[in-house]
């Protein structure tokens, strides 16, 4: 083995070491004593962009947070060709350790893997404030801020002490005077995510690193049964409106839909059933549904048949039914030239890769349809995320960095190819 390659490998190694770590001491920042969680805007992100801060600028790196909360770390001329690395920092509650941290961390570790090298281009590693919705229930506030998409509704969206979006920011921005402009860079020439792929398909084919070709799009709704509150023991059966046995039988109903839908998820994840007693029949009920799929078609036709089936069962059981759609995110298809240079840096890094579709949201997402995007998965240990045991192999997180390295050797050629072509 060549000196190089020897030396490439143990800057690999070591970049994936000092990662693992850095995932470790993320995890203790939480807004939540004895669980992770971390949500857009607060305190906990606040220390968690104080403790990146320092490993961003002994990287060389120029840190600035923008008044969404993003945290930025440029390296390289500002007016340079750009290479955006990013995810997101916010978690869901009771989260695991690498969603979303390990893919802004990933591109602080590309930076320090290849600490010898000049690029020709400027890397930005960008730490999104909010992803996963927890706290305002709409997704991808960090990445829709940047791109200019926080339109009059998502800034109307309350949390749970019925703060709106927009004081929420109005608050930071007085909480964090010094914060920047939030633009994405007119010379961002294009955007990666690394991720967990939070699903087992990786570790059944027995692969470290997958290659995302594009990920679902998924809808959101609200849905509420109104029936009637009464006695448990003096109402007869046939004599109800009891409004959380129609929301099961709906439940039900919309499992077995989105099972006969090929590649088709749906989910009701949140249910909660008003008055609450014991002894009293529900009067209303309260569900979210979370439905994706790869083609907004069939999703959308899906969508509308959960939706038609929770009329059918109101109007049988005489619950009064209300929807309010209050997401949609269309499937997005990366860019076709980014996803073979990924696939070709894997190759040279000696990896086998599948490429794959994603079912979870990110912010590749929202980035796609503005800059050329492409992601990396990697392998997650039983397909779990969204749960504290969540894990990655610090083995498959250096296939990612070394893969990483050639994928910005390939990231050069291709600037360089285009610079050429512009002064031809
Ligand atoms: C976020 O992780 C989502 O897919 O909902
Ligand atoms: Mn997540
Ligand atoms: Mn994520």
């Amino acid at each position: 083995m060549s000196s190089v390659v020897t030396a490439r490998a143990g800057a690999v190694q070591a970049a994936a070491a000092r990662l693992m770590e850095r995932c470790g001491t993320l995890a203790t920042i939480t807004e939540k004593p004895g669980e992770l969680l971390r949500t857009f805007l607060s305190p906990a992100m606040d220390e968690v962009h104080r403790t990146i801060r320092p490993w961003m600028e002994a990287a060389g790196m120029t840190v600035t947070v923008d008044r969404a909360g993003n945290l930025h770390g440029l390296w390289g001329a500002g007016d340079a060709p750009r290479l955006v690395i990013g995810s997101h920092l916010d978690t869901v509650p009771n989260a695991g350790a690498y969603d979303g941290v390990l893919g802004v961390l990933m591109g602080l570790a590309l930076l320090e893997a290849s600490a010898e090298q000049r690029y020709g281009f400027a890397i930005e590693v960008l730490g999104f404030s909010d992803e996963e919705g927890t706290r305002f229930g709409v997704p991808f506030l960090g990445s829709r801020a940047l791109v200019d998409e926080l339109n009059e509704a998502l800034l109307a969206s309350v949390d749970e002490n019925n703060l709106s979006v927009a004081s929420a920011l109005r608050d930071f921005a007085i909480r964090r005077p010094e914060t920047a402009d939030v633009r994405l860079s007119r010379h961002c020439a294009a955007y990666l995510e690394f991720h967990i792929e939070q699903g087992p398909i990786l570790e059944n084919r027995n692969l470290a690193l997958g290659i995302v070709e594009g990920l679902a799009g998924q809808s959101r709704c609200r849905v509420e049964f109104q029936g009637a509150a009464g006695h448990a023991g003096t109402n007869p059966m046939n004599l109800r409106r009891d409004a959380l046995a129609g929301a099961a039988e709906w439940i039900v109903a919309t499992e077995a839909l989105a099972r006969g839908c090929e590649n088709a998820v749906a989910t009701v994840g949140r249910i909660a059933a008003e008055p609450g007693g014991v002894n009293v029949i529900p009067a209303l009920v309260r569900c979210t549904l979370d439905a994706r799929h790869p083609s907004d078609a069939i999703r959308s036709q899906l969508v509308r048949d959960i939706l038609n089936d929770a009329q059918a069962i109101g109007t049988r059981r005489g619950l009064q039914v209300n929807v309010e759609r209050y997401h949609e995110q269309a499937a997005v298809g990366f860019d076709a030239k980014l996803v073979g240079l990924a696939e070709r840096a894997a190759v040279r890094a000696g990896h086998t890769t599948m490429r794959m579709t994603g079912g979870a949201g990110h912010d590749a997402m929202v980035m796609a349809p503005h800059v050329p995007t492409a992601m990396m998965f990697m392998r997650t240990p039983g397909g779990i995320s969204h749960h504290p045991d969540e894990s990655v192999a610090e083995e498959d997180v250096a296939a990612a960095i070394h893969t990483g390295l050639y994928f910005l050797e390939e990231f050069e050629s291709m600037v360089r190819g285009k610079e050429g072509e512009k002064h031809a």
